[in-house]
Formats: structure tokens, C-alpha cells, sequence
């Protein structure tokens, strides 16, 4: 069964792996030791004491974002990344959290499915926001509106 912990920089070696397995722009060292000097959430999920993803989520004035989910390649398309972010959201509600907010490649399929069957809307584009081989790629942004049905452990 997949657990939670909070990320210690201890845990960065192996973060760091799958980070660079998961996607083509990945966060560096220093992106997550800025995230844990800033107190941000960051979560791990284990699986027989294996690390096979992470989690960071921010909060401040009753919204929280979520900076990034990652389950690494070989257990992806096993459920664990829609269990990972029902935790994420879990803790954003008990933070107070009443908007939940992200950003997302449109050409990442797998996420955009995973974020809008949770109940996610798209509510704007960010232009050129991520790098990406032709140059740049818009950022989707999605909401969750943790008042609402979807948002209130109806998960
Ligand atoms: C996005 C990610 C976290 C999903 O984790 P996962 O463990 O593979 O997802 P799950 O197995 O829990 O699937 C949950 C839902 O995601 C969607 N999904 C997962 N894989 C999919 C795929 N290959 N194509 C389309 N939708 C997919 C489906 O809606 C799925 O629900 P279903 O199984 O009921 O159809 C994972 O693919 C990942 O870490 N990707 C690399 C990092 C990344 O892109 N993070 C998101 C940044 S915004």
C-alpha cells in the first residue's frame, strides 16, 4: 500500500531520480531545497519502503497550489497518482485551503485527465510559459473549488 511522509533533504538523491525520469524540464536540487527552506508541503509516497514519488503543495490566504506531482515512470497507470493527489488535496483542506489552483502542459494528457476527473476546470492559459522543443508550450490553469461538492471529499 502507497504512504506519505513529509520530504526531508535526506530524501533528495532519490527525489531527484525520479524527477529526471518523469518529465523532459525537470525541477533541479536547488528548486527543492527552496521548497523545503520554504516550508512549502512537500510529500513523499512510498511503496515498500521505496520512494516512487513526491508532492509539493503551497498555501496562503485560504488558497494552495499544487507546484508538483510526480509518480515515477514504472508505477505510473496504477492508481497511485490519483491516491497521491487526493492526499495533496486532503491536506490543502485541512490547511484551509478553499481554491486549489496548478499549472499544467495542455500536451500532458495523463495529468490534465487525472486533474479534471477530481474536478478541475481549466480557467485561463499562462502564453509560453514552459520550454519545450519548438521553443515554448502555454500553461493550462485549473481550479478546484474546495466548496464544492467535488472539493469537499467527494473524491
Ligand atoms: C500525472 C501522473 C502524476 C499520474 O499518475 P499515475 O499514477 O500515472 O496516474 P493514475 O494511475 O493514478 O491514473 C489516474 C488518472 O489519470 C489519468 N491518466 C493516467 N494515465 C493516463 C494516460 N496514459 N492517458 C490518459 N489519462 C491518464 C486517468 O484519468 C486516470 O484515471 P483512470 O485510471 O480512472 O482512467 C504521472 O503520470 C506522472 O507523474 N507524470 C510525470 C510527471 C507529471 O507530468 N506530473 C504532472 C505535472 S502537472
Amino acid at each position: 500500500m502507497i504512504t506519505f511522509r513529509p520530504m526531508v533533504e535526506a530524501d533528495l538523491c532519490r527525489v531527484l531520480e525520479n524527477e529526471l525520469r518523469s518529465y523532459a524540464y525537470p525541477w533541479t536540487h536547488g528548486n527543492f531545497v527552496d521548497c523545503l527552506r520554504e516550508r512549502k508541503d512537500c510529500q513523499v509516497a512510498e511503496l515498500a519502503g521505496q520512494i516512487i514519488g513526491h508532492g509539493v503543495l503551497s498555501f496562503g490566504a485560504g488558497e494552495a497550489h499544487v507546484l508538483n506531482i510526480c509518480i515515477t515512470p514504472d508505477q505510473q497507470g496504477r492508481g497511485h497518482g490519483r491516491v497521491f493527489l487526493e492526499h495533496l488535496l486532503d491536506r490543502a483542506r485541512c490547511l484551509g485551503a478553499e481554491m486549489v489552483f496548478l499549472e499544467v502542459r495542455p500536451s500532458n494528457r495523463a495529468a490534465v485527465e487525472l486533474y479534471e476527473s477530481v474536478g478541475f476546470n481549466a480557467i485561463g492559459l499562462r502564453r509560453n510559459y514552459y520550454p519545450a522543443p519548438l521553443g515554448h508550450e502555454d500553461a493550462q490553469i485549473m481550479a478546484l473549488d474546495m466548496r464544492s461538492d467535488f472539493g469537499s471529499g467527494a473524491l
